[in-house]
């Protein structure tokens, strides 16, 4: 179904952040895996955190949807992990059936899992390899695609494994798994990427240990058997996810748009540096904590912006920002370019594909290149009119529409279903600021 975003105005309002993505997977894995029941308040009800929960309680933990936003987590504790009747499956989500490959591995028990087509064709190989080192079976075949079977084991053996590539699902999957190895499992890490399940588990009660190696790599070690108490607390909002409102503030003439409660974390906060460094000046309120992490309120107001060439050593914490960035990068004076962002092609799409053809059909010039692109900015508002294929992924149909907003003919998408994977009540809250976004 297509639907259309046309160019208003005035962006403006204030909107509370939605629920942390990835926090919201991690609170209902560590609170099914504790003893005791976990109460979070403000956890996003996005389908794709939904199906991690849904696993969960098919794997023995109870999990009840309390009040809006309110889940208790009854923890499995002692007893463990037990094999579930039916498949477990996971929609769109690698992020819920990756951090799920390695909790499972640790457990005597076996699982059918499965996705949607956009899931079905990213790499699982990157997971299952130390997984398999550490003892787990599966039939996942060379290819390493969903959907295959897996056999986890109680008597895993720790390793000590480098990522070749940086990536928090990895780390987070082999450090799950280490939770229930014999001996202590180490994750060495040359690039920072998202912290939050080091973060969270340590909000469980779990012992962790962080060492900088020489080179500057971070050596995160578990050590295995160890127990989780349950714990009560509030989900941080997501900066994925304001990065959408705050750039559509950013590009409209009369912007004027509050974000709050969005999570401060130095992993995750590229967006928002490579932003200022475009010439966007965006304000920042300390508001307290949220489940350890620190919340601020985001204002962003018209800029006229700038390219830049991206510095590399933001891209593990703007990973998932790159399409809203480069609907940015078209609305700059000059070239924007991307370097070392090799992983967009294996998000929900190949990302690197997806906003290259999603900036050439509204008019703006793009190159692709092998580890990112170049964007042409237009100096000003891009001329839009184009039909974005969104292909099965949500932050392409975000950035689409927040273009939309402020080009000069309206930006449509051909689908808008998949964005209730992470952020569902986007539409609203864009309405909610001004935007004119509707069916057709
Ligand atoms: C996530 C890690 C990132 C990110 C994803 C969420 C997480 O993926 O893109 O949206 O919660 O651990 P990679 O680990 O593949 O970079």
């Amino acid at each position: 179904m297509v639907w259309t975003s046309r160019p208003v105005r005035r962006i403006a309002g204030s909107v509370r952040a939605p629920g942390d993505k990835s926090c919201s997977h991690r609170a209902l894995i560590f609170g099914g895996l504790a003893s005791g029941t976990s109460s979070f308040t403000g956890l996003l009800e996005g389908d794709d955190v939904i199906r991690t929960g849904r696993a969960m309680s098919a794997l023995g933990a109870e999990v009840a949807n309390t009040g809006p936003g309110v889940w208790e987590i009854t923890g499995v504790g002692e007893q463990g992990l037990t094999s579930p009747a039916g498949e477990l499956d996971f929609g769109n989500s690698g992020t819920g059936s990756r951090l799920m490959m390695g909790v499972m591995a640790g457990f005597k028990l076996t699982a059918a899992l499965t996705g949607d087509a956009s899931l079905s064709s990213r790499p699982m190989n990157r997971v299952l390899r130390p997984l398999r080192e550490m003892g787990l079976k599966d039939t996942a075949g060379p290819e390493g695609r969903l959907p295959f079977t897996l056999t986890g084991s109680s008597e895993l053996k720790a390793i000590r494994y480098a990522p070749p590539q940086a990536s928090a699902q990895v780390k987070s999957a082999v450090l799950l798994a280490g939770l229930n190895a014999v001996g202590a499992t180490t994750v060495v890490e040359a690039k920072a990427t998202r912290d939050h399940t080091e973060r969270m588990l340590q909000g469980f009660g779990v012992k962790l240990g962080f060492k900088t190696a020489p080179g500057g790599a971070t050596e995160i070690s578990i050590e295995g058997k160890q127990p989780l108490f349950a714990l009560d607390a509030a989900i941080p909002g997501d900066p994925s996810s304001a990065a959408f409102l705050i750039a559509a503030g950013i590009l409209s003439r009369q912007g004027d748009v509050l974000v709050e409660g969005v999570m401060s974390n130095p992993t995750r906060s590229g967006f928002y540096d490579a932003a200022n460094l475009m010439g966007a000046s965006l304000g920042a309120e300390e508001r307290g904590l949220a489940a350890g992490e620190r919340l601020i309120d985001l204002h962003s107001g018209y800029a006229g912006l700038k390219g830049i060439a991206v510095p590399e050593r933001l891209v593990a914490s703007m990973i998932d920002e790159f399409p809203i960035l480069a609907v940015l990068a078209a609305f700059a004076t000059g070239e924007t370019r991307v370097t070392g962002a090799h992983e967009l092609r294996v998000k929900e799409s190949d990302r690197i594909k997806a906003i290259v053809a999603m900036l050439r059909v509204n008019g703006v010039g793009v190159e692709e290149t092998e580890d990112g692109f170049i964007v042409e900015g237009c100096g000003g508002p891009v001329p839009g009119g184009g039909l974005v294929e969104t292909r099965h992924d949500h932050r392409i149909a975000m950035s689409a529409l927040v273009m939309g907003t402020a080009a000069l003919k309206a930006v449509s998408v051909d689908d808008v279903s998949m964005i209730d994977t992470s952020y569902p009540e986007f539409l609203g809250h864009m309405a909610q600021l001004g935007a004119e976004i509707s069916e057709g």
